[in-house]
């Protein structure tokens, strides 16, 4: 093997480093935090799933399964990929460990790592972080409100404001057909290109989704979905807007909206936001009523999201605000010789047995540069601790915002912080 000097992380993967990866946290347990708030429980899944899966769950002619995939065979041959997306997954364990046969709805919530072979650009990338919800087995126009409110209260707890959600019907299995063909044969009938021609007959409703102006022009009184529901979508349509206007979630309806993959149904949405350029989906989701029964599973309905966590956090530096504590600790300890130092030591864990924050300078490299530390850290307090105030049994804690600093008694130390800590709040 030839040695390399150095290496770097693949094309399109970030890295989350401190202390940006602080906001990473943050944004993430946010959206996390929202979901639990409504009984989602977490589930895990693995990484890589069996290929046909995304191809049969997400629809064989998105761009994501024929051209995105990172696909593998593994030592005998069979073909795995990274996963593109978490609904396909969660369906698959659902019906695997039977919860479909438990108690319904199943509310399930995950985070982490998603795979997608895009072009790398600001806000896209070929590793991308979500946070997703999966509410399975009830079809009620309460639920698809419930799942839209909780992505919406975990941005707005965050701080975020600058984005709109977009909403739209995609009609269900008795008026979606019909559609198809009604749009399909509309578009058939103009001087579409080629290419644009074969997407019309392959997908018709990617064709609305289509950002060239003289797409738009062509297409602009192309049928919608929504005006050629079913009596039954429409209702459940109009009930979720009822119950978003309840719960003072605003929306704009957005007829052409065009999701990515192609198990959705009925309820589908995006929220967008303005302050990212080109790649300004910071979340979406939907109803996938058939997507159970499609991958071998009872004939269950299911509604969730995906909520971008990498442009949430590019969002939120949009708006200019932060949802990380600065603080990497509460307190940091200063140790002044070497007897000092064995002290200090026990003194942080008991610190951090009673969920103090605590970090200790090593490595001897003088007061001032332990000082600098203590401040780079972020900690309210330091402790410092000379192995003459180790003879009388005491220790300085000082305040390193005002400077000021005062004895405590060493063997007191975890109830002088904490009234020192709660005192500071
Ligand atoms: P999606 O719209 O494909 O939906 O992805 C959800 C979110 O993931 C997007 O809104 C975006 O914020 C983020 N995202 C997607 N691709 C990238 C990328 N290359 N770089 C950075 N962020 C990205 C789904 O994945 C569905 N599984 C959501 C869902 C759950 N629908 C129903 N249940």
């Amino acid at each position: 093997m030839t040695k390399t000097s150095s290496f770097t992380a693949p094309k399109g993967i970030p890295d989350y480093v401190p202390p940006a990866s602080a906001e990473f946290v943050a944004v993430r347990d946010a959206l996390v935090r929202a979901a639990r708030l409504a009984g989602y429980g977490h589930i895990e899944l693995p990484v890589f799933e069996e290929t046909a899966l995304f191809a049969r769950g997400v629809g064989e002619s998105t761009d994501v399964v024929s051209k995105e995939m990172w696909t593998f065979a593994d030592r005998n041959g069979q073909s795995f990929t990274l996963r593109p997306e978490g609904t396909a997954g969660v369906m698959r364990a659902v019906i695997q460990h039977s919860l479909d046969r438990g108690q319904l709805p199943v509310k399930l919530y995950y985070a982490g790592p998603f795979f997608r072979y895009e072009r790398p650009q600001a806000g896209r990338y070929r590793q991308l972080q979500q946070v997703g919800v999966e509410a399975i087995g009830v079809d009620d126009p309460a639920l698809d409100a419930e799942v839209i409110a909780i992505a919406d209260a975990g941005f707005r707890a965050l701080g975020l404001n600058g984005f709109r959600l977009e909403i739209t019907s995609l009609g269900d299995d008795t008026c979606r057909p019909q559609y198809r063909e009604l749009l399909q044969e509309f578009l058939l009938g103009l001087p579409l290109d080629e290419e644009t021609q074969r997407r019309a007959r392959i997908n018709p409703l990617r064709v609305l989704d289509d950002k060239r102006p003289e797409v738009r022009e062509l297409t602009a009184d192309a049928p919608l979905m929504l005006d050629h529901l079913s009596g039954s979508a429409k209702a459940h349509f109009d009930q979720v807007l009822g119950y978003l206007d309840a719960l003072g979630v605003p929306y704009v309806i957005n007829p052409r909206m065009v999701r990515g993959l192609d198990y959705y149904t009925k309820t589908t949405f995006e929220f967008v936001h303005d302050g990212l350029g080109a790649q300004s989906g910071i979340g979406g989701g939907g109803r996938y009523d058939g997507l159970m029964a499609e991958l071998g599973g009872q004939p269950l309905s299911g509604i969730g999201f995906g909520l971008g966590v990498d442009r949430t956090v590019l969002a939120l530096q949009a708006e200019g605000k932060s949802a990380a504590d600065p603080a990497r600790v509460d307190v940091f300890g200063v140790p002044l010789g070497d007897a000092a130092k064995a002290r200090l030591v026990t003194v942080a864990a008991q610190l951090r047995a009673a969920g103090i924050r605590v970090d200790l300078a090593y490595g001897g490299r003088g007061v001032k540069g332990a000082m600098k530390a203590a401040d780079r850290s972020g900690a309210k307090f330091a402790l410092v601790l000379g192995d003459r105030d180790l003879a009388d049994g005491e220790i300085g804690l000082k305040d390193l915002a005002t400077g000021e600093q005062r004895q405590i008694p060493i063997d007191r130390a975890v109830s002088a912080v904490s009234d020192a800590l709660a005192a500071d709040r």
